[in-house]
């Protein structure tokens, strides 16, 4: 199949999968704010990218233009250390799943949604898109890493054989609006917002957190990424392969770091948290759970090259993202 030259049209038809989690309901924010009005969305209940046959018929129908594939299988520490078999078989079963039917559909342009995670755990700081590959990874979140690794090397390989622009973007750790606060799935910073907003509720004497509290974690606002999504959406065909090498058949990766810049370790963020929460008791580290990886501070120079800069400050995200709990969860 000839693919054609895909500049992004307000009219283009672009399917964001996964468009009601925290990464996909911003991304589809920044699209509507940018005035792109053709958008098709489907909930995991009316399809199950996971399900071939469906996906494939729902692209072979609908036909989008542009892709964003921010749907996964996504959690924190604890759920990444107790389902790992889920980690690993749902991920490789929805990108292969999309990934393939996006192509056989004559979809040029597609972003996939990957994590910092894919880094090896000791790789030097702040890390650069070429570390990829480099090292050992993580024990606690390797099935996911994997999976996801596997995504960036489908996106390479495709552009390669058939002359794609998919492109695998790696956001750092995210918070916002729509985030997940559920103990057993969430990522650090929910967790610490449902577990002091319920400690304070209580009027508990301490908060148990898991770990040291020494691991080092960049935060970055969902809408800060979302913006920078758009902007990799918005490249022109030369713009884009310049990205990647000048050459389909380039030896860099087709993946772009998107971060804050600078990290925290998990104890000032908890401290940040219980400020803002306003909790007056005491912190207990459970220093018997894993940590996960000491430190992962992305090189966003690659992005920044482009003209993005992440906009919001972790005080104002925090204050915004606790404002969100509290209006879905109850103003206690
Ligand atoms: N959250 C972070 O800190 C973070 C950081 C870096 C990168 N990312 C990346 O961003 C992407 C999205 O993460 P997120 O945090 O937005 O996750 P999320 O809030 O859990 O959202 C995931 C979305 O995917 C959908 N989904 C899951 N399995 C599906 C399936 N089989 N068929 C159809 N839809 C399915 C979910 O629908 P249901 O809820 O209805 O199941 C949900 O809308 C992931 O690739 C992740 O690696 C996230």
């Amino acid at each position: 199949m000839q693919l054609e030259a895909c500049n992004l049209k307000l009219e283009s038809k672009i399917y964001v999968a996964g468009h009601r989690g925290l990464a996909g309901s911003a991304i589809t924010r920044a699209l509507a704010v940018h005035g792109y009005r053709n958008l098709v969305q489907r909930t995991h209940a009316e399809l199950d990218l996971e399900d071939r046959a469906a996906t494939a018929r729902f692209f072979e129908q609908e036909r989008p233009e542009h892709v964003v594939l921010a749907a996964a299988k996504v959690g924190g520490i604890i759920a990444n250390y107790e389902l790992p078999a889920e980690f690993i078989h749902q991920n490789l079963a929805i990108q292969d799943s999309v990934i393939d039917a996006a192509r056989r559909s004559g979809v040029k342009r597609l972003l996939f949604l990957g994590t910092a995670c894919i880094y090896p755990r000791d790789c030097p700081q702040p890390i650069r898109e070429e570390y990829l590959l480099t090292g050992p990874l993580e024990f606690t979140n390797r099935p996911y890493a994997i999976a996801k690794i596997a995504g960036i090397e489908m996106c390479w390989a495709y552009n390669r054989q058939y002359g794609t622009q998919y492109l695998a973007v790696m956001p750092n750790n995210l918070y916002g609006p729509g985030d997940n606060y559920d103990l057993q799935h969430s990522h650090v910073l929910p967790a610490l917002i449902r577990k002091f907003h319920e400690a304070k509720v209580a009027g508990a004497g301490s908060v148990t957190l898991w770990g040291t509290g020494a691991p080092r974690r960049e935060m970055l606002y969902s809408d800060d990424m979302a913006e920078a999504c758009v902007a990799l959406m918005e490249l022109s065909d030369a713009a884009f392969e310049k990205l990647l090498g000048g050459d389909p058949a380039s030896p860099e990766p087709p993946l772009v770091n998107i971060g804050w810049g600078e990290d925290y370790t998990i104890r000032e963020l908890a401290e940040r948290v219980r400020e803002l929460v306003g909790f007056k008791g005491g912190i207990q580290w459970d220093t018997g759970k894993p940590d996960g990886t000491p430190r992962k501070l992305l090189d966003i120079s690659r992005m920044k090259s482009l003209g993005w800069m992440p906009r919001i400050p972790l005080e104002t995200g925090l204050r915004s993202a606790y404002q969100d709990f509290l209006a879905r969860f109850g103003r206690k």
